[in-house]
């Protein structure tokens, strides 16, 4: 081989291996990623749909480019609740992938697994849905687009007093969210003069809930107060209660909106109907912005059937994404965006919210709804409200 052969043989493959090390970082520059861990199989597959489906619908509306950068999606699959599962994907999207966000999170045990690497790695962590109060208090990083229990579970309290509810059993998942829920409902409703007479906790997975809904009756209260987490539970939960003729012995089923979740609400049927909740968002709200978020809904996703509060949080979640990037100018660093998320407050499809910028968590309406036929289809009717609700914990 002659010298001036080898050189530049030489120079190609360094070229070569320039092309194949810079293509990546120059394509990485040009993009934003949001990296969504959530269970999108198993029992509490629906929270990951609904949550993408958000996100999809609010990149359809807007677009997939801010300040020049392409938003790029890389779901994740917890198969969950599994938090060691969450956690690992939590460490591959920021070390492996480079994610500039976390977000996503249906459940509270996989939204605490993955705290820590927020904080360690600096990424801001959007929270869709995973709804324990404590969950903003274990890392800076984090920001809440959906609820917490006790936000929606005290108003639940001062509508029951108020309607001379008074005597109360409560029936709860067995973890942070139903804990949650179980102490606030409690706590206002004995500000308000009723008691609760007997509080019982059914487990996370697979209740069987007749021996509960037995006991309820046999309790004898004014109303049974319920948080099951949205799904398949609240159908089992309610034909339990028809079946088993509370209604006849004149107790009133008041909840949390995760009980008629607007996307089980069309198989539930009219056992919901009449059934009273407090909630932050309603398919059935009815403002310029939810119109919008339905069409979007329904043109992503041609099979999705009617979102709910996930799909909303996601939506708004991603909302609040584009604003950082936009301000940041597509140069995202933690702490700067972290900055940016205490300052969001705009309307959403379920009336206005605002970030809380001491506690990073979400002010918004809480509204009193009930189960009402709209045509042929049963929907959360809102009939009251209680505005700019805090998390009251904090
Ligand atoms: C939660 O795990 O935080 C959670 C799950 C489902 C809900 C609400 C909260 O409907």
């Amino acid at each position: 081989m002659t010298m001036k052969k080898f050189v530049n043989i030489a120079t190609l493959a360094t070229l070569a291996a320039l092309a194949v090390t810079i293509a990546p970082l120059a394509r990485a520059q040009d993009t934003i990623k949001v990296g969504v861990i959530a269970a999108f199989s198993g029992p509490f597959a629906d929270y990951g749909k609904q949550m993408e489906g958000g996100i999809k619908a609010y990149m359809a509306q807007n677009g997939a480019t801010v300040a020049g950068k392409k938003i790029e999606i890389i779901v994740k699959d917890t198969t969950g609740p599994s938090p060691e599962i969450a956690k690992r994907l939590a460490q591959e999207l920021v070390i492996r992938d480079k994610v500039d966000f976390l977000a996503g999170f249906g459940l509270t045990p996989e939204a605490l697994a993955v705290a820590p690497i927020a904080e360690q790695a600096k990424k801001p962590m959007i929270i869709m849905n995973a709804a324990t109060s404590i969950i903003t208090t274990k890392s800076n990083y984090i920001a809440r687009f959906s609820m917490t229990l006790p936000q929606v579970s005290a108003p639940m309290a001062t509508w029951a007093v108020k309607n001379n509810i008074k005597k109360v059993v409560t029936l709860v998942a067995d973890y942070g969210p139903g804990i949650d829920a179980e102490a606030a409902f409690k706590n206002e409703l004995a500000k308000g003069g009723g008691t609760v007479t007997e509080s019982i906790r059914v487990p996370l997975r697979n209740p069987e809930f007749a021996p509960y809904i037995q006991r309820i009756k046999d309790a004898k209260p004014d109303a049974v107060f319920i948080f099951v987490p949205a799904g398949e539970q609240s159908i089992a939960f309610m034909k339990g209660y028809r079946e088993r003729g509370l209604a006849e012995a004149g107790i009133k089923v008041i909840a949390t909106g995760d009980l008629t979740d607007d996307h089980v609400l069309p198989a539930m049927g009219d056992a919901t109907l009449g059934v009273i909740t407090t909630f932050h968002y309603s398919a059935a709200h009815k403002s310029p912005e939810n119109a919008a978020f339905l069409k979007s809904f329904a043109a992503a996703n041609p099979n999705g059937g009617r979102p709910n509060f996930m799909a909303v949080a996601a939506y708004d979640g991603m909302a609040a994404i584009y604003e950082v990037v936009r301000k940041l100018n597509g140069k995202i660093d933690g702490d700067k965006a972290m900055e940016i998320l205490k300052t969001i407050k705009f309307n959403s499809p379920r009336g206005p919210i605002a970030i809380d910028p001491q506690t990073r968590d979400i002010v918004q309406t809480v509204y009193v709804r009930k189960v009402e036929k709209i045509g042929n289809e049963v929907y959360n009717v809102e009939f009251d409200q209680f505005a700019n609700q805090k998390d009251p914990g904090k």
